[in-house]
C-alpha cells in the first residue's frame, strides 16, 4: 500500500537513516553557542522571533463549545506571567511542580512556565483519585501544585501525605471564597503582562518533566526526562506526524500521559505548528464537528478511540465534511489491520501506527509517509535509532520473524534519565548494551517491527498502563479484602481490562454489593482506569512457596489455558 499522499518528499527511508545526524536537527532548532536549551523557550519565544508572533498556537473549544485562540506571543507572555509567579513564590530550578488540571489553557500556560523557570514539570492526570495522586507527588517531593476549584477538592485529601507541598495555586476560580487554608487563586489573563522572563539557560541534560509510569512492581515510577528531549520530539513531529506551516494537528491524548506532552505540546509548538485542544473527551459527534470546523489536518490518536468510531459505524462520518484530513497516525496499543483497513475506506487515509513508551519520550518504531505501510506493524526504527530483537542471552536475533525481547541502543535525545529516586530499577532496564523496553516483538525479512505482546504483567488498558501493584494495593485497604491480585483481561474495544481476584477477610460474604462497593472504592482512589471491571472471588490465591501471588496462574485461568508448571505453589 503506498500511503505516500502528503507530497513529503524528504527521500526515501534508507535514504533518511544514511543522511541521519542529530547535529542537523541541533541545528534546525538553532542550538548554538549562547542559545537556551530551554524547552519552555523553544516553543514560544523562539517561535515569536521566527516572525510567528501572531499565529495561532492554541485553539482551545471549552465543554460548553466556546473557542478561545491563543497566539504564540499570548503563549509566551502567559508562561513568563506563571514562570515569575513560582519565581516569586520561591520555587527554585530542578524543584518539582505538578499540574494537576484537566486539559484547560492554564494547563499548558503552566507547563511552558515551570520549564522556563527550569523547575521540573509533573503532569497528574485529572482522573487520578487522592490516593494515586499523593504516591506520585508524595514520591518526588512535589513543592507546588497547579490545580483547578474541582480537582483542589480531591488535592486537599491528598495533601496531609505531602509535606513537601507549600504552595497549591489554583486557577479559573470563580469563587476565591471556596479556597481553603493556604490555596491562593490566580488568573493568567487578569495578572500584568511579563514581557521578559529570563528563563533558564537549560543544557540539553536540564531535567525537564517527570511522567509517573507502571512497571511490574511497585508503585509507578517518575520516568525523569531531559531538555534536549526536544530534538527527538521536533524531529518525529516533523516527519511522523508531516506537520507543515498550514497544518491544523490534533492530538488527542491527555496532556496527563506522556503522549499528551510530547506531541501535544513539545513536539508541534517547537515546529510553530497551530494545534486544536477539546477540553471535552471522547464523544464521537463532538469529534467528528471539531475536525470539520476547526480544518484539522494532521491528527494524532490511539486504537481504543479508532475501535470506538469504528463502532459509531460509518453514517455518522457522512453526516460531517472531514476533507481537511490529510495525515494520521496511532499510538499506544496494537493498531489491528482491519482499523487501518477502515480508515482507509471511511476517511480515505490509513492510520499510520507508532511505538513508543514514556521511558522513550518520543517515537523510536514507526511507519511515515515516505514508506511503504503494512497493516499490522508497528514499522521501522526512526532514523538515528537502532532496534533490535533479543534473546533470553539479551543478544540480537537475527532469524527474520523470530520474536524475542524488543530493545533499543541507548542513548538517544529523549531518552529517560533516571526513575526518580529508584536507581537500581533503572539500570535492571539496561542489559548488554540495550536498553530493554518489556514488550515482545518479531522482525519480518524486510525489518518491519511486528508487536507480539508484553514482557510483563503490566496491564494496558485504552493505550493507559495500569500497575499490577498499584490496584492491588488499593484493593487492600479495602475492609473485606484480604488478599488481592489484578490481571489484563481481554476486552474488544480497550485491549484490556482490568480483572481483580479477591480472597475476602472472614465475616465477609461474596455479595453483588460488595463487589460494586471494592470496584468503586479503587475508582476514587486510583482512577476509572484503574477500577476493576470483572471482580472474582476465591478462598485464597494461587501463591508461590516465598508468598508471591502468581498472576502468571490467574491470566491463564482466565484465558482458559493450561496452567503449566505450578510446581512451585505453596500448596504442592
Ligand atoms: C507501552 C508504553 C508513548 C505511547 C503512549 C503509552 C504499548 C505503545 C504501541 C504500539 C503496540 C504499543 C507497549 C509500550 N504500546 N505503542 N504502536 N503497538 N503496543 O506510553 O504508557 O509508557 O506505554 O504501550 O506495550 O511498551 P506508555
Amino acid at each position: 500500500m503506498n500511503t505516500d499522499k502528503s507530497g513529503t518528499n524528504i527521500g526515501s527511508y534508507e535514504e533518511r537513516v544514511k543522511n541521519f545526524t542529530w547535529d542537523a536537527v541541533s541545528q534546525e532548532l538553532g542550538f548554538e553557542d549562547g542559545v537556551p536549551r530551554n524547552i519552555g523557550w523553544c516553543c514560544t519565544d523562539r517561535v515569536c522571533e521566527q516572525g510567528l508572533r501572531e499565529k495561532t498556537a492554541l485553539i482551545w473549544e471549552s465543554a460548553q463549545g466556546e473557542v478561545h485562540r491563543y497566539t504564540f506571543n499570548e503563549m509566551r507572555l502567559y508562561s513568563n506571567a506563571f514562570a515569575k509567579l513560582l519565581q516569586e513564590l520561591g520555587v527554585k530550578d530542578g524543584e518539582r511542580v505538578a499540574i494537576y488540571l484537566d486539559r484547560v489553557p492554564s494547563l499548558y500556560f503552566s507547563l511552558l512556565g515551570i520549564l522556563k523557570l527550569g523547575a521540573i514539570a509533573v503532569p497528574m492526570f485529572s482522573a487520578f483519585g487522592e490516593e494515586a495522586l499523593q504516591v506520585r507527588l508524595a514520591n518526588c517531593d512535589a513543592v507546588a501544585c497547579i490545580t483547578s476549584p474541582r480537582l483542589a477538592r480531591k488535592l486537599r485529601k491528598a495533601r496531609p501525605g505531602l509535606p513537601a507541598l507549600k504552595r497549591v495555586i489554583v486557577v479559573d476560580a470563580d469563587d476565591e471564597s471556596k479556597l481553603k487554608g493556604d490555596e491562593m487563586a490566580y488568573s493568567v489573563e487578569d495578572a500584568p503582562p511579563v514581557e521578559v522572563f529570563p528563563v533558564f539557560p537549560a543544557t540539553e541534560e536540564t531535567p525537564s518533566l517527570l511522567h509517573y509510569t507502571s512497571g511490574t512492581t511497585g508503585q509507578p515510577k517518575g520516568a525523569l526526562h531531559v531538555h534536549g528531549s526536544i530534538l527527538s520530539q521536533y524531529i518525529t513531529t516533523k516527519w511522523v506526524m508531516d506537520l507543515k506551516p498550514d497544518d491544523v494537528y490534533w492530538c488527542t491524548a491527555d496532556p496527563g500521559w506522556v503522549t499528551g506532552i510530547s506531541y501535544g505540546v513539545i513536539g508541534p509548538w517547537s515546529l510553530g505548528a497551530t494545534q486544536l485542544v477539546l477540553e471535552v473527551g471522547f464523544i464521537p459527534a463532538r469529534w467528528y464537528s471539531a475536525i470539520e470546523k476547526h480544518r484539522v489536518s494532521v491528527w494524532y490518536s490511539a486504537p481504543t478511540a479508532i475501535r470506538l468510531l469504528m463502532r459509531e459505524g460509518e453514517e455518522i462520518v457522512k453526516q460531517y465534511d472531514l476533507s481537511s484530513l490529510r495525515h494520521l497516525c496511532s499510538v499506544g496499543e496494537p493498531l489491528n489491520p482491519e482499523a487501518v483497513i477502515w480508515s482507509e475506506k471511511v476517511y480515505g487515509l490509513p492510520f499510520h501506527d507508532t511505538w513508543w513508551q514514556t521511558e522513550t519520550g518520543a517515537i523510536m518504531i514507526t511507519n511515515y509517509p515516505g514508506m511503504e505501510v503494512r497493516p499490522g506493524s508497528m514499522g521501522k526504527p526512526f532514523p538515528g535509532t537502532t532496534a533490535a530483537v533479543l534473546d533470553d542471552r539479551f543478544e540480537p536475533i537475527t532469524e527474520p520473524n523470530k520474536p524475542g525481547k524488543l530493545a533499543l541502543k541507548p542513548p538517544w535525545a529523549s531518552m529517560f534519565r533516571e526513575y526518580w529516586g529508584n536507581r537500581t530499577i533503572y539500570e535492571s532496564k539496561f542489559k548488554n548494551g540495550w536498553y530493554i523496553t518489556g514488550d515482545r516483538a518479531r522482525i519480518d525479512e524486510d525489518g518491519y517491527y511486528w508487536f507480539e505482546g508484553r514482557d510483563d504483567d503490566v496491564i494496558n488498558t485504552g493505550g493507559h498502563l495500569v500497575a499490577p501493584f498499584e490496584v492491588e494495593s488499593a484493593l487492600l485497604e479495602h475492609e473485606a479484602v484480604a488478599e488481592s491480585a489484578a490481571i489484563g483481561t481481554p476486552d474488544k474495544v480497550n485491549m484490556e481490562v482490568v480483572k481483580a481476584y479477591v480472597a475476602l477477610k472472614s465475616g465477609f460474604e461474596p455479595t453483588k454489593d460488595l463487589e460494586l462497593s471494592i470496584m468503586n472504592f479503587v475508582r476514587k482512589r486510583l482512577s476509572p482506569l484503574a477500577m476493576p471491571q470483572y471482580i472474582e472471588f476465591m478462598d485464597k490465591l494461587p501463591k508461590t512457596r516465598s508468598g508471591k501471588i502468581m498472576r502468571r496462574v490467574l491470566r491463564a485461568m482466565d484465558r482458559g489455558e493450561p496452567i503449566g508448571d505450578i510446581s512451585t505453589l505453596e500448596d504442592e
